[in-house]
């Protein structure tokens, strides 16, 4: 009997307030028939000026801890991953820990932005199948949308990055058969720290002189997201394939037993080349980006409890997931949900 992690329950939340690519036109300069065409988005959801990140977090959370039907007080790991936390410091899982009323419980911000769930998974799957933790809470959760340049000068990043927050309960469980009990089956993490000027935010950061944040900084738009959008592209449709197969390899499965993939929602074409590669039915890869645009470290467990809605995300499926993103960072999951 094999001790590991599976997923007993899934959350998650969108601010209410919609953005539609015709409300980004006059700001950005752009059309809704380009980003449309060039990334699939139609619309996405950004916070209200009361919201911050922890209380998206909260919200996914609590929707998963109800899904899993266990006492909030049975948690007793937190990780939270995201790129937009409330403050710099402390991170983003102490309000989380604090609003969901779990003091003493330990708990990790995970900053590997797009791949950070998967991260995330992965960090607690070895807390779970160790022993040391029995129920540990993963949120991915961003609000981008107050960081990003709502100036023309902005339309390469702006239209795609937006809000919200997904989560998973996963527990420690005993698997006597690993051809059909739920559990994470494999994580494989993969980062290069060479790409990590394409695709980042400078400021406020230590890296960049005398001062944390200047004025100079803020005319010069150090504070929002820089990124080199074709060769994140290039590399993204490279390096998921094969993190995907590492991880089909290790868990010794072959593509067609994977009921649904779970890819990271940066831009339609993305994954469209990556199913056209591996020859993936498109139907199995769950796709979000139409409605939610590309949510970071959150768009993984939001697309899995939008699929789980949808009556899609059914018990004894084997799921996939995948990212690519800032840093650079990639990752793969498989999962017997
Ligand atoms: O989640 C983290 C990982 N991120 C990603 O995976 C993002 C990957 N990259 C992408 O999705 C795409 O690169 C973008 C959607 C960000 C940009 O699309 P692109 O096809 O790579 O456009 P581009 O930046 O190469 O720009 C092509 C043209 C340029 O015009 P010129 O120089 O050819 O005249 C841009 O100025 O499109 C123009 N452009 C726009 N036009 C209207 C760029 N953004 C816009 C826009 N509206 N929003």
């Amino acid at each position: 009997m094999k001790k590991a992690a599976k997923i007993t329950g899934i959350g998650g939340y969108v601010p209410t307030r919609v953005i539609k690519n015709t409300d980004l036109e006059k700001m950005l300069d752009t059309t809704d028939e380009w980003i449309q065409q060039r990334t699939g988005i139609v619309e996405r959801h950004w916070a209200t000026d009361d919201q911050g990140t922890s209380d998206l977090a909260v919200e996914a959370a609590k929707i998963a801890i109800q899904n899993a039907k266990i006492d909030v007080k049975q948690i007793d790991l937190i990780v939270v991953a995201t790129s937009s936390p409330d403050m710099d410091l402390p991170g983003c899982a102490s309000f989380v820990q604090a609003k969901l009323g779990l003091p003493g419980v330990p708990y990790f911000d995970i900053r590997q932005a797009c791949s950070g769930f998967i991260y995330g998974v992965s960090l607690a799957n070895q807390y779970l199948s160790s022993g040391v933790y029995k129920c540990a809470l993963v949120v991915g959760a961003e609000i981008q949308s107050k960081a990003l340049d709502k100036t023309p000068n902005g339309k390469g990043t702006s239209i795609i990055f937006a809000d919200g927050a997904g989560a998973v309960i996963l527990q420690a469980t005993d698997v006597k058969d690993e051809t059909k009990d739920p559990h994470i089956l494999t994580t494989k993490l993969h980062a290069d720290g060479a790409g990590a000027a394409e695709l980042c935010i400078q400021a406020p950061g230590c890296g960049l002189g005398a001062e944390r944040i200047t004025h100079e900084m803020i005319d010069a738009g150090k504070i929002y997201p820089q990124m080199n959008g074709r060769l994140v592209f290039t590399h993204a449709v490279t390096k998921m394939p094969e993190v995907l197969g590492e991880a089909l390899t290790e868990a010794k499965l072959t593509l067609s037993e994977v009921d649904m993939h779970f890819f990271h929602q940066a831009n339609v074409r993305i994954n469209q080349k990556i199913c056209e590669d591996m020859g993936i039915p498109l139907e199995r890869a769950h796709t979000t980006i139409q409605k939610f645009g590309n949510t970071t470290a959150a768009t993984i467990p939001l697309g899995m409890y939008d699929a789980y809605q949808a009556g899609k995300l059914k018990n004894g499926m084997t799921i996939s997931m995948v990212a690519f993103g800032a840093g650079f960072t990639w990752a793969s999951a498989l999962v017997r949900y």
